[in-house]
């Protein structure tokens, strides 16, 4: 067991810990991150698989993502845009494939003006919501107690409507069933990106993409910190008092006046607090959980989808694969497609057999692409749910009611432990970008607190 002393100490080695503990290196303290597994990035993993290059994890940046734009460029890293030329697709409630350009989708002259009348509501209401305090608005604890489905439903009886909104902040963002997070949840997921508009723009919030992948972001980080870095290291305690903090992991021990913990909320609870916790983050972490959705990659010998006029942009809230992209990489001759199983769809597939999972979710794309999208080269399905240290994707959210019961105190300090990550982020919330405005924000806490 190996004994050390540091500044800070800094559990999880996502973009929110790397970027926090280079911040504090930055303000001349010492650090040590300690991440449990074999390799940095947590959510952020880029890897080749039967040889093509996938985004196992995070990967698009939007054009208000601006802290990780900046970090992206800072580290020497060049991006480059999704392709979207030619026709989107959308498969309606008959099945019926049907080509489209712009946002709205093709359903019907009275769907598409509800669509646009509800639509132009919510962002209004986005408008009056502060991504860091949702919870302060006025009508706050009102819109935490309905569901969004529920919310919805009782602005139209016009259910293609319905279904089209709520995928937006449901299946597409939160990744859990609409019945089963509020109104205000679903307000604070649009805010975060600026507004509800922004969130359904495919162009604007699956923008760009990091040539070779988004994981260098985490990777570039941590070989700033060289040696500060230690993987393989699950903390499994974290003694805590007046005089600091002690990290203890399977073979190290780090001694430090305050700890940064930059795991998903839902992890907590799988660190032995010395004294534990108090009652109230006892309670407020048991009203969050994490999202659930399959990242599903296809990879052909071109990108056969273009070749009839398709951008690779599809939707459809009756499909299994709810949404799916050209996913090609950068200079690829290879065509590449990714699509995503989303909440209960995912639960569905994964009580198949392997082979009939990857069926069902080729046959649905098929259904935007045609028959040649059921033969791919590579085929690969990204399974956060089995991952010990995510358990779920794309991150973790409030229960109905949470947000303004408990939200206010998810980043608050406990003595010397500090919290960060991109589940509580206000602006980039759920994404790499709030992580990275997390770790910029928490590193400035601490040092604070250091200096006392
Ligand atoms: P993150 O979870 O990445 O890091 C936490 C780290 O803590 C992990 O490395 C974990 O192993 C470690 N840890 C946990 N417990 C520990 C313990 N006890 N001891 C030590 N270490 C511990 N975002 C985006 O901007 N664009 C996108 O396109 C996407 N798409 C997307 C797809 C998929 C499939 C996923 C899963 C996620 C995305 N996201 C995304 C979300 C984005 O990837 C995510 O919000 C951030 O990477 C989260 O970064 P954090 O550092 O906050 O947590």
């Amino acid at each position: 067991m190996s004994e050390i002393t540091r500044d800070v100490v800094i559990i999880g080695a996502g973009a929110a810990g790397l970027t926090a503990a280079n911040a504090l290196r930055r303000q001349g303290l010492s650090v040590a991150v300690l991440e449990a597994r074999d390799r940095v990035g947590g959510r952020l993993w880029t890897d080749t698989i039967e040889g093509a290059m996938l985004e196992i994890g995070g990967q698009w940046i939007s054009p208000d993502q601006t802290a990780l734009i900046e970090t992206v460029a800072e580290l020497g890293l060049s991006t480059f845009s999704r392709y979207r030329d030619g026709d989107s697709v959308y498969v309606g409630p008959d099945g019926t494939p049907v080509r489209f350009t712009g946002d709205l989708f093709p359903a019907g002259p009275e769907t598409e003006r509800v669509i646009a009348e509800i639509t132009a509501r919510l962002d209004e209401m986005v408008a009056e919501i502060d991504p860091d305090r949702p919870w302060a608005h006025p009508k706050a604890a009102e819109w935490d107690a309905i569901s969004w489905d529920a919310w919805l439903r009782s602005q139209t009886d016009d259910d293609e409507a319905v279904r089209n909104l709520a995928f937006a902040t449901g299946s597409a963002m939160l990744t859990k069933p609409t019945h089963a997070f509020s109104l205000l949840q679903s307000l604070h997921m649009a805010a975060s990106a600026g507004s509800y508009t922004n969130l359904v723009d495919a162009d604007f919030i699956l923008d760009k993409r990091v040539v070779g992948g988004l994981q260098q972001v985490p990777l570039l980080l941590a070989e700033r910190l060289g040696d500060d870095v230690f993987r393989s290291q699950p903390v499994r305690t974290l003694e805590w008092g007046e005089d600091g903090v002690t990290a203890v992991s399977d073979s190290m021990t780090v001694h430090a006046r305050q700890a940064l913990l930059a795991a998903a909320p839902i992890l907590y609870d799988r660190i032995s607090f010395v004294p534990p916790l108090p009652r109230r983050q006892h309670q407020l972490h048991q009203h969050l959980s994490m999202g659930f959705v399959i990242k599903v990659h296809a990879v052909y010998d071109r990108p056969f989808w273009r070749e009839q006029g398709l951008s690779g942009t599809a939707f459809s809230p009756y499909e299994l694969s709810h949404e799916a992209y050209d996913n090609t990489n950068f200079g690829d001759e290879r065509g590449t497609l990714v699509g995503f199983v989303s909440d209960q769809h995912a639960d569905d597939v994964f009580a198949l057999d392997a082979d009939e999972r990857r069926a069902r979710i080729l046959e649905s794309l098929s259904h935007y692409y045609g028959p040649e999208a059921k033969e791919p080269i590579v085929y690969y399905e990204s399974d956060w749910g089995s991952e010990e240290w995510t358990r779920g994707a794309y991150a973790a959210s409030f229960d109905l009611g949470g947000l303004h019961r408990y939200g206010a105190d998810l980043r608050t300090a406990v003595g010397p432990i500090h919290f960060a990550c991109s589940d509580m982020a206000g602006a980039g919330f759920q994404h790499v970008d709030g992580a990275i405005r997390m770790g910029r924000l928490v590193a400035d806490q601490i040092a604070e607190a250091v200096r006392g």
